[in-house]
Order: structure tokens, then C-alpha cells, then sequence
């Protein structure tokens, strides 16, 4: 528990600790355990030795020239250009990443917006490269901090509802239960806060060859339609979800990876082995493979977590759309307002009728409908509505409304219904989710509270 890696190991309890209590929590994953992604650690430390650099200061495009050892996505430092302007990242913002491998993406962030990042990375390892490489870029060990740790589990402790951003790049793919996984990710964004994924999804149906490769040779068993992953990420509690289709260009770069890969085996073999060489020339040539059978598709997804008051009026509206449908709701007929169909007064009170539009929802302090409400439509009998008080005590009291129109064939009817229990419910319970805790139940998430 407790560890975070900023820097060296040395400095990394005095550096770069982001707000809260980070714990190191064990993996109880075990998908890219193993070679998956190891043999990248010794790639990199080679590759630096190579250039002279093996000790000593660092500059950032000392790590970022090695390409795909310091960046495990697609598109290299492209694809973080395109997150830091998407999300509009600011000196001030802190940033989550989730899955942040050997740390490219993190320090890249935060050398050119001065943000501070927080990577969390299943695999020990890379975490502690990852941590040892940033703290030979001179300024950065005090803002990019590494925690060894399963995101998608709850052991893994970091402070909720803090960052003003997330990004994971081509790491949920790997994350069994996304379902879980998108909910921690939406507790540990503050309200309002941004993210981007990048990702693979299903485009066409993936065969059930195409299924066993990406389980397991790619270690990626969690691939979904885009229309799939957008519905989990509303069922989390997000919104403005936007999908940019990166397939045709992920196809091009993997082709391109693949073959470079594939031309040139001596250096790798040299360094690593036959064995290394072909199980990551296999590797290359399945998600080559993939893409081209065009089943398999990438996205750029982006989003976020709604504001509290967003939210707060989010679920009111979900909670007054849901209202006329109650067997509470309480119908007053107002001061001789008088219904004109009969069937239409046993359709609602039957229920028999679909669920009526709510054409206005009104609190106002004044009492009665606003003059624009009074339309020639109604069928109330043309009196002055009175303004009937919603406090019993005797004092002066808000007078609340509900007005309700249905639409029959040949008929309109208006309905105005004063102090209801379900508009008293409706301001308690907006009383008491303005006081909600950070990291309330889904049920709760589900209709947008902050
Ligand atoms: C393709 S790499 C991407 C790394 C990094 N995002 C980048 O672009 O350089 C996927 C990473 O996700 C990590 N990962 C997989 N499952 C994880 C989990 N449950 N929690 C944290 N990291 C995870 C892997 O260990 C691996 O380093």
C-alpha cells in the first residue's frame, strides 16, 4: 500500500504525490501479465544505452524518438497532441491516466501543458521504469507520479472525485468488467470533468476466430460495438459522449508496424531472441490482420461527467418526466376546471393512455401559470385560475403547479395540478442529492447526479 512512484526511489515519497491517499494495491488482474509488455522495459534501456544515454539528465524527445517503446499506443505522440487539445489541458489541471505503461503518455502530457498527471499501471515493472525514466527529465518528477495497481478494482485506492481529467489510451480492451471499470472512472473524475479513451471496437461481427485472437494472443477480451461502449458510458453517468473513428487510420499504422516489424529481425533477435522476435512478430501480424478483415475497428471516444448542478437538474427532469405516471399524483381540477372527455379523464386515471408529454414544469413564487401558459387551448372553463397556497400551516407559501397537456384525436386537454406529493417529493429529494456524497450508488449515477 502507500507506494507511489514519481521519481527515482529515492525521491518518490517527497515528489510528485498527488492529493489523497494512494495505496498500492495488488493486481488481481492477470491479462498482460507475463512477456506481454516486459520485454519493452529492456527494449527501452537498450535502446537508450545505444544512444549513450543509459545514466544521467534526459531530455523529453530523448524518450519520445524511441517511438513505440516509450508510447504503447497507436499514432505515437500524435495521438497525446490530439488529447491535450481535445481536452483543452491546462497548466493547473490534474490528470488521470489509466493504464499508463512505461509512462510516454503521462510525461508527454505534462511536458507540454505543465499539468500534473497520476499514471496507474497494473504491471510493477513498467511503473518503476516508468517512474526512473521521468525523473531524469529534469522539472517533471514534480508532476507526473506512477501507482502500481488494478484500476478496475476497488483496492485500488486513489482520491475520488479529483481529477479534472482521464485518459487511457488502448488499455480497456485489456479490462474484463468494463461495466465496473467506466464506474471508477466516473468516481474519480471531479463533476465536470473530461476524458478521452482510445480504444478497439467491433465494426462488423467478429468471428469467433477473430474473438479467440484477440483474447488470446492480444489479451483483449473486452471489445464491444461503439454503440455498446456508448450505452455503458451514459449507464455510468456520462455525457456529451462524441466518437471519432480512427479504424482507416489504426489500420494504416498496424499494417505499417507489423511490417517494418517483420523486415528487420536482426536487431531484436540480437537483443532479445528468436523466441521474442516471433512472438511479437505474431502479435503485430494478428492485429494487422485484424484491422484489414475490417471487423475490428478503433475509437476515439470522448466525454464527461456532468457538472453538479447539470446534473442535479438532469435528474429532475428524469424525476418530473416520471411524475404524471405515479398513482400518487394527486388530480385537482383547479377552480372549476373541468375535464371535456370523458375518456380522455379515464384514459389517465386507467393509465390505459401512453404516458403524457409534460409540456411545463413550474415552481414560481408568484403562484399560477405564467401568461404565455394561458393559451385559448385549454379547456378549463375560462375563469381566473386561483392561486391555491402549498403550506397548510397558514403562512404564505410557494404555490407550485404541474400543468399537463394530452392530446387525444379531436381533443385537447389541459390539466393544472397544484402541490402534489410527488412535487414535494421531487424538492426533497433535490434537496437531499444537493448533499449526495462523491461516489453514490449507480442507481443514482444512472440519472446524472454528480
Ligand atoms: C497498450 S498498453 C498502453 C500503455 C499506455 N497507455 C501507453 O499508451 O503508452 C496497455 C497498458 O494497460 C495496462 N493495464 C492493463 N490492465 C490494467 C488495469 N486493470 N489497470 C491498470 N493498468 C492496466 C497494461 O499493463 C499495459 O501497460
Amino acid at each position: 500500500m502507500g507506494e507511489t512512484r514519481g521519481t527515482s526511489r529515492a525521491s518518490a515519497e517527497r515528489t510528485a504525490r498527488p492529493r489523497g491517499n494512494m495505496k498500492r494495491a495488488l493486481s488481481t488482474s492477470s491479462f498482460t501479465r507475463g512477456t506481454m509488455y516486459n520485454w519493452r522495459v529492456k527494449a527501452m534501456m537498450n535502446a537508450l544505452e545505444k544512444a549513450g544515454k543509459a545514466t544521467g539528465p534526459l531530455q523529453l524527445a530523448d524518450l519520445t524518438a524511441l517511438g513505440h517503446l516509450d508510447q504503447y499506443h497507436y499514432l505515437g505522440t500524435q495521438a497525446c497532441d490530439h488529447v491535450i487539445e481535445l481536452l483543452g489541458i491546462q497548466a493547473d489541471a490534474s490528470v488521470l491516466d489509466i493504464g499508463s505503461g512505461i509512462g510516454g503518455p503521462a510525461r508527454y502530457l505534462s511536458a507540454n501543458t505543465g499539468c500534473q498527471v497520476v499514471g496507474v499501471e497494473l504491471q510493477a515493472e513498467l511503473t518503476d521504469a516508468g517512474a526512473e525514466l521521468t525523473a531524469r527529465v529534469e522539472g517533471l518528477a514534480e508532476r507526473v507520479a506512477f501507482v502500481t495497481g488494478d484500476f478496475s478494482s476497488d483496492a485500488c485506492a486513489l482520491p475520488q472525485s479529483q481529477f479534472d481529467h482521464f485518459v487511457s489510451l488502448l488499455v480497456f480492451l485489456h479490462i474484463p468488467d468494463r461495466a465496473k471499470l467506466l464506474s471508477r472512472c466516473f468516481d474519480h473524475l471531479k463533476p465536470g470533468g473530461s476524458f478521452v479513451i482510445e480504444d478497439f471496437v467491433e465494426r462488423g461481427e467478429l468471428t469467433p476466430a477473430e474473438r479467440a485472437t484477440l483474447t488470446d494472443t492480444v489479451k483483449a477480451p473486452t471489445v464491444s460495438s461503439t454503440q455498446a461502449y456508448v450505452a455503458q458510458l451514459h449507464e455510468a453517468g456520462f455525457v456529451d459522449i462524441e466518437v471519432t473513428d480512427m479504424s482507416g487510420v489504426w489500420q494504416a499504422w498496424t499494417k505499417a508496424r507489423h511490417e517494418l516489424f517483420a523486415s528487420d529481425p536482426s536487431a531484436t533477435v540480437a537483443l532479445h531472441g528468436q523466441a521474442l522476435f516471433d512472438e511479437r512478430r505474431a502479435f503485430y501480424r494478428a492485429i494487422d490482420e485484424l484491422f484489414a478483415g475490417g471487423n475490428l475497428g478503433g475509437a476515439r471516444i470522448s466525454g464527461r461527467r456532468p457538472g453538479a448542478r447539470e446534473a442535479l437538474l438532469r435528474r429532475g427532469r428524469l424525476l418530473s418526466s416520471a411524475a404524471p405516471t405515479k398513482p400518487s399524483v394527486q388530480v385537482v381540477e383547479g377552480s372549476g376546471g373541468t375535464m371535456q372527455h370523458a375518456a380522455a379523464a379515464a384514459a389517465v386515471a386507467g393509465g390505459a393512455a401512453a404516458p403524457p408529454a409534460v409540456a411545463s414544469y413550474e415552481a414560481s413564487a408568484a403562484g399560477g401559470v405564467s401568461a404565455s401558459q394561458r393559451s385559448p387551448a385549454q379547456v378549463f372553463d375560462g375563469a381566473a385560475q386561483k392561486s391555491l397556497p402549498w403550506r397548510t400551516d397558514g403562512a404564505a407559501g410557494m404555490h407550485d403547479s404541474l400543468q399537463y397537456h394530452f392530446f387525444f384525436p379531436g381533443v385537447f386537454v389541459a390539466l393544472r395540478v397544484f402541490h402534489t406529493v410527488t412535487l414535494t417529493l421531487t424538492r426533497t429529494s433535490l434537496r437531499r442529492a444537493a448533499r449526495l456524497p462523491h461516489g453514490e450508488p449507480a442507481e443514482r449515477r444512472r440519472v446524472g447526479l454528480p
